[in-house]
């Protein structure tokens, strides 16, 4: 199963946006809920597995701030799921090492949800191992327009001048502040847009758009597209 050659260039920082859940439950006949909680096993699998292979970061979507447009119970599965996966996953994330980081507007989660989502940062902020973000109640304009936000707030407070805003500033106003780039981007399900993930943070990303649906997204795909990864010629611009 196409395994991972050592010598090559592993991406810094991999990002995936997890779709095609809904489609798995519908090709398998089962309710849309039952899409998600596979997914919620793909998951699990990627993450491990990122870092055993020693991935600085991975960014992983699981809730943009336009899916709460979808029907309420699909929304209340998706949110019980979420507060599932962060009581269950917790233990062993934090015996892994793993600093967990979540992106996008907790505070306007629900309660439960909020509570889990700050203890899992607070409880794990301090690890060194891979940095695992994962995009809750994210939007990357939402994310640009906050960090404007805070920008201005801090040149009226007087703490930066106008004049010093430049990339890597308004870089260090967003929520993946001190993390690297996005190099890698990986779309499961074959649709090619980024959906209002990591606006900023792609500008350089190389880009994989896998035909699987998320839920039977394995390692050996995963596998194949980082080492596609380690053959593409990245030139920033340059010769
Ligand atoms: C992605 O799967 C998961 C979330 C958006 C939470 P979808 O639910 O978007 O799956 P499709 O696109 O309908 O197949
Ligand atoms: C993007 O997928 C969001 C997540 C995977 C969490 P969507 O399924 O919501 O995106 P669109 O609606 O197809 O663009
Ligand atoms: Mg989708």
């Amino acid at each position: 199963m196409g395994d991972i050659s050592m010598q090559q260039t592993l991406p810094r920082h991999v990002a995936i946006i997890m779709d095609g859940n809904g489609r798995w439950a519908k090709k398998n006949k089962l309710r849309v809920a039952l899409g998600h909680r596979k997914g919620v096993e793909t998951l699990r699998e990627i993450i491990r597995e990122s870092s055993d292979l020693g991935i600085e970061a991975l960014t992983l979507y699981a809730f943009s701030t336009e899916n709460w447009k979808r029907d309420p119970q699909e929304v209340g599965a998706l949110m019980d799921l979420l507060l599932e996966f962060f009581t269950s996953e917790i233990d062993e994330l934090d015996e892994k090492n793993v600093c967990i980081l979540i992106l996008g507007d907790v505070e306007a989660m629900p309660e439960k949800q909020k509570q889990a989502l700050y203890n899992a940062m607070s409880r794990t902020g301090k690890n060194t191992g891979l940095k695992l973000n994962i995009a809750i109640n994210y939007g990357g304009r939402a994310e640009i327009a906050r960090a404007a936000r805070l920008i201005a707030q801090d040149v009226a407070d007087g703490k930066i001048r106008a004049e010093e805003i430049d990339e890597k500033l308004v870089a260090s106003y967003l929520y993946t502040r001190d993390l690297p780039d996005v190099d890698l981007m990986i779309r499961t399900s074959g649709e090619m847009r980024l959906s209002n993930f990591l606006l900023y943070q792609c500008a350089y990303a190389e880009f994989d758009f896998p035909e699987v649906l998320w839920p039977d997204f394995t390692l050996a795909e995963y596998h194949k597209a980082l080492n596609a990864f380690g053959k593409r010629e990245r030139r920033f611009g340059g010769r």
